[in-house]
C-alpha cells in the first residue's frame, strides 16, 4: 500500500512523457505564432531585459547575448532549463568566454516560459523553434528534482566539454569564518552572521546558510574585538529555500532605553521600485569595528528580478557578516532580510554596467510566513521616531558553533 502512490506517480510521469513525445513531433515544425511572439516580447522586457538588453547583445563581458547564441539555437530546452534553475560557472557564447551567474527566474507561468523562449529563439535574427506550454511542463517535469542552477556542460556536452572535477564555484554568500588565527583547531569551527530580534520572546530572523553548518547557536557581543557576551539559543524552524532560519534567545534582552517592541515587520509589497532602505549588520569581529554597521541605498529599478523572485534587489551596500541581518525602510518598517550581494559573481563593478552594486535581500513575506508556520505570534509593533536606533537595537549578531 505504501508504495502505491509512489508508483501511481511515476506512471503519471511516464504518461505525460510520453504524450508530450508525440507532441512535440507534431508541433516541432510550426512556426512561430504571433500572439505568442507577442506575449514573449512583454515577458522579454519584463524580465530579461535588464541583463540580456533590448537588443538581446548581452553586456560584455558580464551577460552573454541572446541574438546569435549557439546555445538558443542548439535547443529550446536549455533556456527553460536556465529560466527555472539558473546558471552559473563559465559558458563560451560567440567565442567570448563569460563566467557569472544567471539566478532562477521566478514568477513566470510556463505559457510566460514558452512565449518568451519563443521569442528569444526568433528574434534579432535568430531562427529557431517555438516553444508549447506542454513542451515547458514537460521539461520541468523531466528535472523536477534538480535544485541547483545549471553548469554549462550539463546543458549541451556538445557545446561545452565536461571539464576536470574541480572545486565547485559557489555564490558569495557573505556570511563568514572568523579570522585565521580562530580557526587552528578545525573541531572548533565557528561561524558568524547577523540577524533581528522581532519579537519580546527573543525570536531572531537570519539566513539559512549562516546557521547551517553548525549545530550551537549563540548572539554574541564583542567590545573592541573581545567577546564579551554570549547567550545561547535554540533553532526554532529552517527553510533552506528560501534561505531564511528562526532562532529564539530568551535570555537577550533590548539595549536600556530603546522602544519596548522591535521594528514591524511588514509585507514587502509596502517597498516600492526606488524606494530608500537601509540595512544593518555586524562586520567580521576583530576586525574594523566590532559595531553594527549602517548602510544605505534603494530598492534597484532591475524591476524584472524585484518583481519576480523572492528576493528584493537594492542598492545598499552589504559586506561579509551581514547576512541575515534587516533590511528597512527609511521610517523602520521591516521589509526584507539581507541575503547576498552578487556583485562579485557578476563582476558588475569590473564592467561598469551597474556602478552601485547589486545586493540582495529575501523579502520580509517569507519571514512572516515562517513564523506563522512556527506559530510564533508578531506583536503589534509600530516605527519608532528614531527608526535606524530603533532597528539598530534589535540587530544582534550570531555566532555558530559545532
Ligand atoms: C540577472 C541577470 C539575468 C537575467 C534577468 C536573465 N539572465 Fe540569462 N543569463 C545571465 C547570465 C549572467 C548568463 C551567463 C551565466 C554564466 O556565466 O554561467 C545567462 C545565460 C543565459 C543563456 C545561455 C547563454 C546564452 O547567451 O545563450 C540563456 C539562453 C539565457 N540566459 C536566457 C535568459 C532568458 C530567456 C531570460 C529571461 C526570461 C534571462 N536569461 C534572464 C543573466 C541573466
Amino acid at each position: 500500500m505504501g508504495a502505491a502512490p509512489h508508483f501511481l506517480g511515476q506512471m503519471r510521469k511516464c504518461v505525460i512523457v510520453s504524450a508530450f513525445g508525440v507532441l512535440a513531433s507534431v508541433l516541432a515544425s510550426a512556426a512561430p505564432d504571433a500572439a505568442s511572439l507577442e506575449r514573449g516580447k512583454a515577458v522579454y522586457s519584463r524580465t530579461c531585459i535588464a541583463c540580456h538588453q533590448p537588443t538581446g547583445m548581452g553586456l560584455p563581458p558580464v551577460f552573454p547575448p541572446l541574438a546569435g547564441s549557439e546555445w538558443v539555437a542548439k535547443d529550446a530546452s536549455i533556456a527553460v532549463r536556465n529560466i527555472v534553475n539558473g546558471m552559473q560557472g563559465p559558458i563560451t557564447v560567440k567565442g567570448v568566454t563569460y563566467n557569472s551567474m544567471m539566478p532562477p527566474v521566478a514568477g513566470l507561468s510556463d505559457r510566460d516560459i514558452a512565449d518568451v523562449v519563443t521569442y528569444v529563439a526568433n528574434s534579432w535574427g535568430n531562427k529557431g523553434p517555438s516553444v508549447t506550454e506542454a513542451q515547458v511542463k514537460s521539461i520541468k517535469l523531466k528535472y523536477v528534482d534538480r535544485a541547483a542552477p545549471w553548469y554549462a556542460y550539463e546543458l549541451s556536452e556538445e557545446l561545452a566539454p565536461k571539464p576536470a572535477p574541480a572545486p565547485v564555484a559557489e555564490v558569495r554568500r557573505p556570511s563568514v569564518r572568523p579570522p585565521a588565527e580562530n580557526q587552528k583547531k578545525p573541531e572548533n569551527k565557528r561561524g558568524f552572521g547577523s540577524g533581528m530580534v522581532f519579537t519580546e520572546k527573543g525570536h531572531v530572523f537570519t539566513n539559512h546558510h549562516v546557521i547551517k553548518n553548525y549545530s550551537k547557536y549563540y548572539i554574541v557581543t564583542y567590545e573592541n574585538g573581545i567577546l564579551k557576551k554570549k547567550l545561547p539559543a535554540t533553532l526554532i524552524k529552517k527553510d533552506p529555500q528560501s534561505d531564511l532560519a528562526i532562532l529564539q534567545c530568551r535570555e537577550w534582552n533590548a539595549p536600556e532605553g530603546s522602544p519596548r517592541l522591535p521594528p514591524p515587520i511588514v509585507p514587502s509589497r509596502q517597498c516600492k521600485l526606488g524606494a530608500p532602505v537601509f540595512v544593518l549588520g555586524f562586520p567580521l569581529p576583530g576586525t574594523v569595528s566590532s559595531n553594527v554597521k549602517y548602510t544605505n541605498g534603494s530598492v534597484s529599478d532591475m524591476s524584472g528580478l524585484r518583481d519576480d523572485s523572492r528576493e528584493i534587489q537594492h542598492t545598499a551596500q552589504i559586506q561579509p557578516g551581514n547576512s541575515g541581518g534587516p533590511m528597512a525602510l527609511a521610517d523602520g518598517r521591516i521589509v526584507g532580510i539581507v541575503v547576498s550581494s552578487l556583485s562579485e559573481s557578476y563582476a558588475l563593478r569590473a564592467s561598469g554596467a551597474l556602478p552601485q552594486g547589486v545586493n540582495f535581500s529575501v523579502k520580509s513575506d517569507y519571514i512572516l510566513n515562517l513564523a506563522a508556520i512556527a506559530e510564533i505570534d508578531l506583536p503589534s509593533a509600530k516605527p519608532s521616531s528614531e527608526p535606524i536606533e530603533h532597528v539598530k537595537a534589535y540587530t544582534v549578531q550570531i555566532m555558530c558553533e559545532d
